[in-house]
């Protein structure tokens, strides 16, 4: 169809510029939304005090998902940090590290089709953090169910028995467990059902896209990341989170005394926990 005095390029312009403008107009929406106050009150607290201190507790920690993204960048951070005076890695294959810093970190071989029989990983971390997941294009809907839902939950459970106290899942915007969508439907569920849990304290981060360079190629991740390079410059809080970010938050919240059982860290949320302690320019 074409309209009288409208030629096929204007109707073009004007159909791009309408929806760069309901795209302005919705990441400026989720940019400037309230998720409400920060889950933690004690923002005002010395963090390099905080942390000091945490040290002298020689807490111990577990990571499940320490050879993906988000696990090798905050186990880094952790062994870096020096937080713990014991870290395991729970995983399905052995990692090597040259850096001779993670000489001391422990490795237990999983088997997650038969976690039960690996109870004994489990036992005895005071805090454990799950970076554990797959993806529908990579394992399939049944598959991405396993390991999202069934894999994390059984090893929620397994803590829990093991005597963990503080869990610490990284979920994602938008989880959900009544929405329609698979893939949030299911982060939604398993936070619910490791709510049930009632570990002594429990920490769920939903973070937006995460920006890093993946090592595993995924070509529409990849394609998606760089178109969000604008949006994450422009709207930094309305659907990416870096990952220094994410993992700086999960530190800094960690050795924050906490005020609920439950701490739920939107994207918002994490940006801005990760600041802490951040020396402002003058
Ligand atoms: N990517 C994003 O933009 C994004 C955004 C928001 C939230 N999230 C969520 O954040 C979490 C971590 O994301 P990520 O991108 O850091 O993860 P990732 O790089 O894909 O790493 C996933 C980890 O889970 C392990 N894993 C995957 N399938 C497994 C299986 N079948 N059995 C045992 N272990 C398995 C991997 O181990 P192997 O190395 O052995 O495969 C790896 O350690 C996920 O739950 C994800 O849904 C991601």
């Amino acid at each position: 169809m074409k309209l009288p005095g409208v030629s096929g390029c204007n109707l073009c312009v004007f159909l791009l510029s309408t929806l760069v403008l309901c795209l302005a107009y919705l990441l400026h929406h989720l940019e400037n939304s309230d998720p409400g106050p920060l889950p933690i009150s004690s923002m005002s607290q010395d963090i390099n005090n905080l942390r000091e201190m945490y040290k002298t507790l020689n807490k111990s920690c577990f990571i499940l998902g320490a050879s993906g993204e988000t696990g090798k960048v905050l186990l880094k951070e952790i062994v870096e940090s020096k937080l713990f005076a014991k870290v395991t890695l729970i995983g399905r294959r052995k990692l090597t590290f040259e850096d001779p810093s993670y000489e001391n970190v422990v490795q237990e071989i999983v088997d997650f089709e038969k976690l039960d029989e690996y109870a004994a990983a489990f036992q005895g971390h005071d805090v454990g953090f799950c970076c554990l997941g797959t993806t529908r294009a990579k394992a399939g809907v049944e598959g991405f169910i396993r390991v999202d839902h069934d894999y994390v939950l059984k090893s929620a459970q397994l803590a829990k028995a093991g005597r963990c106290t503080h869990f610490n899942l990284e979920s994602s915007k938008g989880a959900d467990k009544d929405s329609s969508i698979l893939y949030t439907k299911i982060k939604g569920q398993v936070e619910a059902e490791i709510e049930e849990l009632d570990f002594d304290r429990y920490s769920i981060f939903r973070p937006g896209v995460l920006m890093c360079d993946r090592e595993e190629s995924r070509p529409m991740e990849w394609m998606t990341r760089k178109l969000l390079i604008p949006v994450a410059y422009m709207f930094p809080t309305a659907i990416t989170t870096p990952m220094s970010v994410l993992v700086k938050a999960i530190m800094n919240n960690v050795v924050l005394p906490a005020d609920k059982k439950m701490e739920l860290f939107h994207n918002k949320h994490i940006h801005e926990l990760s600041k802490l302690g951040e020396t402002k320019a003058k």
